[in-house]
């Protein structure tokens, strides 16, 4: 039987997610969304293209019928309100809370043994929402945000080295914003650390842009924020679970003890496969670097805490 993968929002991650998924033929997409007529619309294009890019995969778009989510191996959710100009990832927080917590209860109830990754942002507090509203176990709720703020990483240095991608590992631990932590230390082009190819101003300042890539991109768009890339790390998320293919990539997951960090979402790296998370990676850190990640944490803490004061208010 075919695999199926449901991506919630048909906005710009959501479309280019389905468009990946398809041509890869790593699934059948069903496209959900409020809007009338656009995941209807989007996924018949992508269907029309499907000849010419040569695959087979179903495309189905539908406005808010979770029925045809039923028994998705893998549901993206990207709905929500992407950030803004100006706008901080905390000030999506009430809006986004409310969607990502609506979508993912008509999600539970039609494909309770899915994985679902998470998109929308703020990330890791939106995973808290999915984790405690879906009632799912740890290891099918996964945040996507490593992969794309290392895959910024990864970009940046090959740019700067003039090397393929191919050649680079990057990566970056913690939250998914400002605090996040790039590890250059466990940065490598073709198995050589970077700390030895590149000085450290040089470095440093990849750095800064790689926590600053996100808005970098929103500042020259104007109106909306990145999509490709978000798209291709969740997609790759996607691929190396339904393909079982034990890939080991930075995830927010959920935390109980490891890196010293409790009930909480945090960007480390996960083994993925069929089950969803099958092991979490430690490794082991500098005095600085674990500094680092327990002020990501409690960033990250600081918007749980959050959330449940405005779920409070809002009662
Ligand atoms: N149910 C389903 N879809 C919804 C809902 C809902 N309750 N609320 C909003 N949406 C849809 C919107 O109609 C829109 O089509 O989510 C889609 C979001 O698409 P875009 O506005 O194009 O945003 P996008 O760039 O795709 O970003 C989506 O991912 O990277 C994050 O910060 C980003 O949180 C944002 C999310």
């Amino acid at each position: 039987m075919r695999k199926k993968v449901t991506v919630v929002g048909a906005g710009n991650v959501g479309a280019t997610a389905a468009m990946r998924v398809a041509e890869k033929e790593l699934a059948d997409v069903v496209l959900i969304d409020i809007l009338e007529g656009v995941p209807a619309g989007k996924a018949l294009d992508l269907m029309e293209a499907a000849p010419v890019e040569k695959h087979d995969s179903r495309v189905t778009g539908v406005t808010g019928d979770y029925s045809e989510a039923r028994d998705s191996d893998i549901v993206i959710i990207t709905a929500g309100i992407a950030r803004r100009p100006g706008m901080s990832r905390d000030d999506l927080l009430t809006t986004n809370m409310k969607i990502v917590g609506s979508v993912v209860q008509e999600i539970a109830s039609v494909a309770p043994g899915a994985v679902l990754i998470i998109v929308s942002n703020p990330l890791d507090a939106m995973c808290h929402v999915a984790y405690d509203t879906s009632g799912f176990s740890k290891t099918k709720v996964i945040g996507m945000a490593g992969v794309l703020d290392s895959a910024r990483f990864r970009a940046f240095i090959a740019m700067e080295l003039g090397v393929s991608v191919e050649n680079v590992h990057a990566f970056v631990l913690g939250g998914h914003g400002d605090t996040m932590v790039p590890l250059p230390r466990y940065s490598t082009v073709a198995g050589i650390p970077i700390t030895e190819l590149l000085p450290g101003d040089r470095i440093e300042s990849i750095v800064q842009r790689t926590r600053q890539g996100g808005a970098e991109i929103v500042g020259l768009l104007k109106t909306g924020s990145a999509f490709y890339a978000p798209a291709s790390s969740a997609v790759q998320m996607a691929e190396a679970i339904l393909k079982d293919k034990k890939m080991i990539l930075p995830c927010a997951a959920y935390l109980q003890g490891e890196y010293g960090i409790n009930d909480l979402f945090i960007g480390v790296p996960v083994k993925l496969g069929a089950q969803g998370i099958e092991e979490i990676i430690e490794i082991t850190l500098t005095a600085e670097e674990e500094k680092a990640l327990k002020d990501s944490a409690a960033a990250v803490e600081g918007l749980v805490d959050d959330m449940k004061r405005l779920k409070n208010a809002g009662e």
